[in-house]
């Protein structure tokens, strides 16, 4: 399949031709590319069920693995689900932004879009170009994100173009995704608010709504078997196939471990910049994650997984970050590249 290729500029009316020819392959049942403020996203008609079939297969996708229905504007999910007060709540306090709430869906909402849950997953990107191009196309777009299933979430043009050129309609070629990491994935229901996927919107910022309660899929392992409340958490993800390993320790220990280490292995570590000259003098690849702050390390977090494999290593290792605020998804992030492993110093 050819794809066509565009890139947004700040020429707005080459930007609206390029939105209008993305919203009519939409409505024509075809699939796009497109930036949003999260990661970039893999769009389909989420009214239409061979669009979000066309969605699974482009990504490589188990079909139990539900999509989330974005829209231009939030006073539209009354028709794609039964929404209740504590959903206009959340809307007011963050909607648009990088946050998605699981409510019981509408008739019109198709099973192969919900993974065959009675329940669907809304969000109304903050992102303007998200946004234009929901209103362009005129129906709600399904959309996970837009890599081959398995590998990091795209936040960059290149990354989708790498994974998704033959396979899909159209990319649309935007900045770079500013959070970096999915959205936060709330669920409301009698027993009020189930945080399935932590993001940009922080359990912290929730829980002036209401109780939050975690899934234990955010931090835990789950047992053969175990189904978490978020389908997607189950999968194996964002693993590069260097192996990781997450560090919990003092720099100290850290340095001690990694010296010993290098004697058997070829290995490299993931750092923020400032921390790098306390290991350069061990015979280590040291990789900067940037500025010292949670919000880059998130912001350039599948950045850097999805190029751990060009640094010829072993193995990989990243501190355990501080899992308060949007540290919490980052963790989660981590924890799936590094199928769990962690070495307690
Ligand atoms: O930031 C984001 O959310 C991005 C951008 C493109 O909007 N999208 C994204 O989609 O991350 P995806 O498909 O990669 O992840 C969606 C997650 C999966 O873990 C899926 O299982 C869960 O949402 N999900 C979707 N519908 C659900 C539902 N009805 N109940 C529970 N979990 C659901
Ligand atoms: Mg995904």
């Amino acid at each position: 399949m050819d794809t066509i290729i565009s890139h947004l500029c700040s020429d707005e009316k080459v930007n609206n031709d390029i939105f209008g020819v993305a919203g009519k392959i939409l409505r024509d049942g075809g699939l796009v590319a497109f930036p949003s403020e999260t990661v970039y996203g893999l769009g389909g008609n989420a009214l239409d069920s061979t669009a979000a079939e066309r969605i699974y297969a482009a990504k490589g996708r188990p079909s139990d693995n539900p999509l989330i229905v974005h829209l231009a504007k939030v006073e539209d999910a009354e028709k794609y689900c039964h929404t209740n007060e504590l959903f206009w709540r959340i809307a007011e306090a963050f909607m648009p932004g990088p946050i998605t709430v699981v409510l019981p869906k509408r008739e019109c909402i198709p099973d192969t879009v919900t993974g065959g849950l009675d329940t669907v997953a809304v969000r109304v990107p903050s992102s303007e170009s998200a946004r234009k191009l929901i209103e362009a196309a005129g129906v709600p777009i399904a959309a996970p994100s837009a890599n081959i299933s398995g590998k990091p979430s795209p936040t960059c043009a290149d990354h989708v173009i790498t994974d998704m050129t033959g396979r899909i309609d159209m990319i649309i070629a935007g900045d770079e995704s500013d959070i970096g990491v999915e959205s936060t994935i709330v669920k409301i229901d009698d027993n009020g608010m189930t945080l399935l996927r932590p993001g940009g919107i922080t359990v912290e910022m929730l829980s002036s709504l209401g109780d939050v309660t975690l899934d234990s899929a955010i931090t835990g392992k789950l047992a053969d078997g175990e189904r978490p409340l978020a389908p997607g958490m189950k999968y194996r993800h964002y693993a590069p196939d260097t192996r990781l390993i997450m560090l919990d320790g003092s720099d100290e220990k850290i340095y001690e471990f990694l010296s010993r280490s290098a004697e058997t292995d070829k290995i490299g570590i993931l750092l923020f910049a400032d921390e790098i000259d306390k290991f350069s003098s061990l015979p280590i690849t040291c990789v900067s994650l940037g500025e010292h702050d949670i919000e880059s390390e998130a912001h350039s977090l599948f950045k850097m997984l999805r190029a751990i494999d060009t640094h010829g290593c072993d193995i990989f290792y990243v501190k355990v970050p501080d899992k308060t605020g949007i540290g919490l998804a980052v963790y989660n992030r981590m924890l799936k590249a590094a199928g769990h492993e962690i070495i307690k110093l």
